[in-house]
């Protein structure tokens, strides 16, 4: 699969200047099943197979994370019936693809409020975490249950608390000491981030950590997003100028 999607990217220059970290916002589900007369559960269900062939193929490059926006805190509010197959779906998928995730060196981690998920999911998430914890193949985040803005409050409360324990003074407060109370406090900020079906908008997703993130917006919708699309996001990635807000000398 690999050998004959590398095309684009083949030439040492190109796999050199690869972003270390990529998020991704899988957007177009509902539409790519309406589109085909489908349930919209059917839609989430091939979003599944893109994300697991997109997390193989940043395995098989060398780009070491890869973070992606599965549920968020508003999703709750979809019809019952879609919220119960995509925790459904999310159980079966780690079950399934555990074995292969190890065997692949994937360390999987969860980004999120995980404590209202239903609980059979949450051990499923725990177990998964605790067998993979050890893996550098490649990292993969994948946010449940996750909002920035509840992020980052819960960070401020963290980081309050140890002032009124007097571990800390409100002066000390700094970037890294944010950065370290959010739920990617592993991973590196995002380098490049994905979002599909032409919306622009970031909708709650990694507000923080993308700042200075290149931001790639195709009209696809994500079950069709494919390797080949994956490598023109790269190439974009790779003629950008990244300033970080200074002038380039
Ligand atoms: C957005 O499309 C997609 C979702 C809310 C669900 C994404 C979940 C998956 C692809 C499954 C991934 C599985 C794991 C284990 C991480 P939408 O429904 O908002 O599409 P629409 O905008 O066309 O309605």
């Amino acid at each position: 699969m690999t050998a004959q999607l590398l095309t684009t990217l083949s030439s040492e220059t190109n796999l050199a200047k690869l972003p270390n970290h990529v998020a991704v916002i899988m957007d177009g589900n509902g539409r790519w099943a309406k589109q085909r007369g489908l349930p919209r559960i059917e839609g989430h269900r091939r979003g599944a197979n893109t994300l697991k062939e997109m997390l193989r193929y940043c395995k098989d490059l060398g780009i070491k994370t890869l973070t992606a926006y599965a549920f968020s805190t508003e999703n709750w509010g979809r019809p019952t019936g879609e919220v119960n197959f995509l925790m459904g779906l999310f159980e079966r998928l780690l079950q399934k693809e555990l074995k292969e995730m190890e065997a692949e060196e994937v360390c999987i981690n969860f980004i999120g409020d995980l404590s209202p998920l239903p609980v059979s999911l949450q051990q499923e998430m725990r177990h998964s975490m605790e067998r993979t914890q050890d893996n550098q193949g490649v990292f993969f985040n994948v946010a449940i249950n996750y909002g920035s803005r509840h992020e980052m409050i819960g960070a401020c409360q963290a980081i309050a608390e140890k002032v009124q324990k007097g571990e800390l003074t409100a002066s000390e407060i700094d970037e890294s000491t944010i950065s370290q109370h959010l739920y990617t406090s592993a991973s590196p900020d995002p380098d490049l981030l994905i979002r599909t079906s032409g919306e622009m908008r970031l909708s709650n997703f990694l507000l923080w950590q993308l700042a200075y993130t290149e931001i790639y917006v195709t009209d696809t919708l994500w079950p069709d997003f494919n390797l080949e699309q994956f490598d023109r996001a790269i190439e974009s990635f790779q003629q950008r100028d990244r300033r970080f807000g200074k002038v380039k000398q």
